[in-house]
């Protein structure tokens, strides 16, 4: 996959590409997302028979073709111009499911229209909680069949290239879901990226466990928070009745110098014990990762900017390459690894490097 980051650069405006692999302040926890899957080390067992391999998963009901999914991300037209239309289809394509991001240059409707498959929507609290509730309603009656509530970005991350590009969006796109607004003049009278101030002024910084309970008294669909880095936080998500977490850093985008999300797994999902789904991104890149993360706790992984690397490149064929990619690593992965069903996985195939 990570041919595919240098492809996507070579094609790329420069403050899209910059925008789209940017972490947080010195990028510390960006380069650790990937560096902490190097220091795991994988003990295969032999002769076992895995002449038929079993990738497949089932997530709140629905089953999908590989543990794989497509983790929320913002903005897919400035990489492709059908945008999310064009990861939805890859999504279906690999019978997988995507996460629309709120941030999406395409409304909910379009890319619900233009889908078979499943989708999960991920959602900001907005201070305007009837903004916020509409939102919601739309996409359960859409039928989006989750909702994902990211709970790391009270405010956004300072991501300096952003700050020095002034990012805002290319002419003619626009966010398609909510606010809609992300002008120019934005990034230029504060003197920083416009998302950052559109956050500032759009997102509620006082959310708190209260309004997670608020939405689930108004909606019925599976909530999964995402954004989780302690096993304390992971027990009151059970409290609160939330079906499932995404143990993430957001990409590396917002606090710098906070662990990779795979070596909080384990603690994480020892707390959890089976209470509700766990489910992990951010450094995601090699079917062995996948089988790391699957051992040690997670039922299913996100892969967010691999997809867009593959949208800049081939639009949906090159999203929907960069998933067969990472699908056939992972089988073979599992061959090697001595395992026939993906579920199989677990930690006595892991070891730590110098440890
Ligand atoms: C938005 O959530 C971003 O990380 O830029």
């Amino acid at each position: 996959l990570a041919e595919y980051e240098e492809l996507a650069k070579s094609v790329l405006d420069k403050p899209a590409y910059d925008y789209y692999r940017s972490g947080a302040n010195d990028e510390l926890t960006l380069s650790e997302n990937l560096q902490a899957y190097k220091r795991i080390q994988l003990y295969p067992r032999v002769l076992v028979d895995v002449e038929k391999r079993d990738l497949t998963t089932t997530i709140f009901g629905q089953e999908l073709s590989m543990p794989i999914m497509i983790a929320p991300t913002a903005f897919h037209k400035m990489a492709c111009p059908l945008g999310e239309i064009a990861t939805a289809q890859a999504a279906e394509a690999n019978e997988t499911l995507m996460v629309l991001s709120s941030l999406s240059t395409t409304s909910p409707e379009e890319v619900a229209a233009s889908t078979k498959g499943p989708l999960w929507f991920q959602l900001y609290i907005y201070k305007d909680r009837n903004l916020t509730k509409n939102v919601v309603e739309r996409v359960e009656e859409l039928g989006y069949k989750a909702l994902c509530i990211t709970v790391d970005a009270p405010l956004l991350g300072r991501r300096e290239r952003d700050v020095r590009n002034r990012f805002s969006l290319p002419d003619g796109l626009r966010i398609a879901t909510v606010g809609d607004y992300l002008e120019k003049s934005m990034a230029e009278n504060s003197r920083n990226s416009s998302l950052n101030v559109y956050f500032a002024s759009l997102l509620d910084q006082s959310v708190t466990w209260k309004d997670i309970e608020w939405i689930r008294s108004i909606s019925k669909l599976p909530i999964i928070v995402k954004g989780i880095h302690r096993p304390d936080d992971a027990i009151k998500a059970i409290e609160h009745g939330i079906d499932g977490i995404v143990v993430s850093n957001h990409g590396a985008r917002q606090l710098d110098t906070v662990p990779a999300t795979i070596d909080l797994l384990p603690s994480i999902s020892n707390a959890v014990n089976g209470k509700l789904e766990i489910f992990l991104d951010g450094g995601i890149r090699r079917g062995t990762d996948v089988i790391k993360a699957i051992a040690l706790g997670a039922r299913a992984v996100l892969i967010g900017r691999p997809i867009l690397w593959g949208l800049a490149v081939d639009g949906g064929n090159g999203a929907s390459a960069v998933l067969r990619l990472i699908k056939d690593e992972t089988d073979l992965a599992m061959a090697l690894c001595g395992i026939s069903k993906i579920s199989e996985a677990n930690k006595d195939l892991i070891g730590y490097k110098n440890a």
